[in-house]
């Protein structure tokens, strides 16, 4: 009986060990979750990886809904540089807050074993918000009729019955020039005036406040297969558009090599439709040097409904993507030479401690 049960006690011990592990590992990247299962992960993220994730909140939607976003860098005490991230903007673009996670994901881990991303956390912060039109979400979340919502849930103004604003018309870029209705019930509204939406407000707030620090702005959409570089108005040129082609063409080749499947690079006139009003061209015009919209898989097989066994190629392409981006960035801005020699010192600090690590 006693070597029975102090036996037992060591299964039951390293169970419970192994229940607490499995708890992290085990949420499921590749399916699609509503938002209380999305702000859950978020809490849990931040508690996993204390020292160097935390979660704020910027903004509220117009039900009020708190808008989070998860802070991913190395407290240095210094002022650093950053990378935006928003998905979601969108309600009915699923695969959106699905990359934003698995991002979160790749990079929480790549940090502990690629010396580069270790180094990219101690001069920059990640800012990543998984779910920006959080309203929108939920309601897309609600039953099959609504499942293709685009907007806010903003009721129309004055006379107009219909809801919902199209929050990537809204922001302050040639807002209400090209590409937009002032109808409240079309999909593509663009509100009352420039950022009259909390949630756009939300966003030119804090990404507004400190400007000068992201290098890169991404905003990740649904379908297309597209990589949208400024500006959606077909009159206006972006000063660096030479290299946001550039390093646009180099981050589709990167996608391509994953799964094969092909982005096309372009303004939103050129290989979309004209538009005004994007977060992406407000980013650029406030000087965020790459700002990209990224419009995932398909096109238009399964469009907004993408299943959930695509979900993962989805994401691990448009990684690959992100990441060139994300590099060239960082690369352009700091310096290689004191990089490189920091990063053959974690390399060996991190080939030791790899292998003690992989326990789970
Ligand atoms: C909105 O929510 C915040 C907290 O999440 C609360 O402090 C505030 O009073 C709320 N505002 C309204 C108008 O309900
Ligand atoms: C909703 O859509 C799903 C999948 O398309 C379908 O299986 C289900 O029957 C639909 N439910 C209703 C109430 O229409
Ligand atoms: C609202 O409706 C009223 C009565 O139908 C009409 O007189 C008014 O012009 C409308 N206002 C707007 C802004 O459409
Ligand atoms: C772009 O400029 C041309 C020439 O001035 C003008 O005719 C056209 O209306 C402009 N396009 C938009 C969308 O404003
Ligand atoms: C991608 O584009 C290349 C060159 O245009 C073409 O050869 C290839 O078949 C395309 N692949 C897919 C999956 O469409
Ligand atoms: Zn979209």
């Amino acid at each position: 009986m006693k070597m029975c049960c102090g036996a037992l006690a060591v299964v039951l011990l390293l169970l419970s060990v192994d229940a607490a592990t499995i708890d992290r590992v085990e949420y499921d990247y590749f399916k699609y979750h509503p938002m209380d299962e999305i702000t859950k992960w978020m809490t849990q993220i931040e508690k996993d990886y204390k020292d160097i994730a935390r979660i704020e909140d910027y903004g509220h939607t117009y039900e009020n809904r708190t808008i989070s976003l998860l802070k991913i860098g190395l407290e240095t005490g210094q002022q650093k540089k950053a990378i935006w991230m928003d998905c979601g903007i969108h309600a009915r673009e699923w695969i959106a807050p699905a990359f934003c996670q698995f991002f979160v994901r790749e990079i929480l881990q790549a940090y502990k074993t690629d010396p580069k991303m270790n180094e990219m956390m101690k001069n920059m912060d990640f800012y990543v918000t998984p779910v920006l039109n959080v309203d929108g979400y939920m309601f897309s979340w609600q039953n099959n009729e609504t499942r293709l919502w685009r907007k806010n849930r903003t009721p129309g103004p004055r006379n107009c019955t219909c809801f919902g604003t199209d929050l990537n018309r809204n922001f302050d870029a040639n807002w209400g020039t090209v590409g937009v209705s002032y109808d409240c019930c079309s999909n593509t509204y663009c509100g009352t005036s420039p950022a009259s939406e909390p949630e756009a407000q939300a966003v030119t707030k804090f990404v507004g406040s400190r400007k000068d620090d992201f290098l890169c702005f991404l905003t990740i959409h649904s379908y297309g297969q597209l990589l949208l570089v400024p500006y959606g108005h077909p009159n206006f040129t972006a000063d660096n558009y030479d290299e946001l082609m550039e390093v646009g063409l180099a981050a589709a080749d990167a996608i391509r090599q994953v799964h094969g499947k092909n982005y096309t690079v372009g303004t939103s006139p050129a290989v979309l439709y004209s538009n005004s009003g994007s977060s992406r061209d407000w980013a650029r015009m406030q000087g965020i040097p790459l700002t990209y919209t990224f419009e995932l898989r398909d096109k238009g097989m399964y469009g907004f409904v993408l299943p959930e066994d695509q979900i993962q190629p989805a994401c691990e392409e448009a990684y690959e993507g992100a990441m060139h981006i994300i590099t060239y960035a960082y690369n352009k801005t700091f310096n290689g030479a004191v990089a490189t020699a920091a990063a053959a010192v974690w390399s060996l600090i991190l080939a030791v401690g790899v292998t003690s690590a992989t326990l789970m």
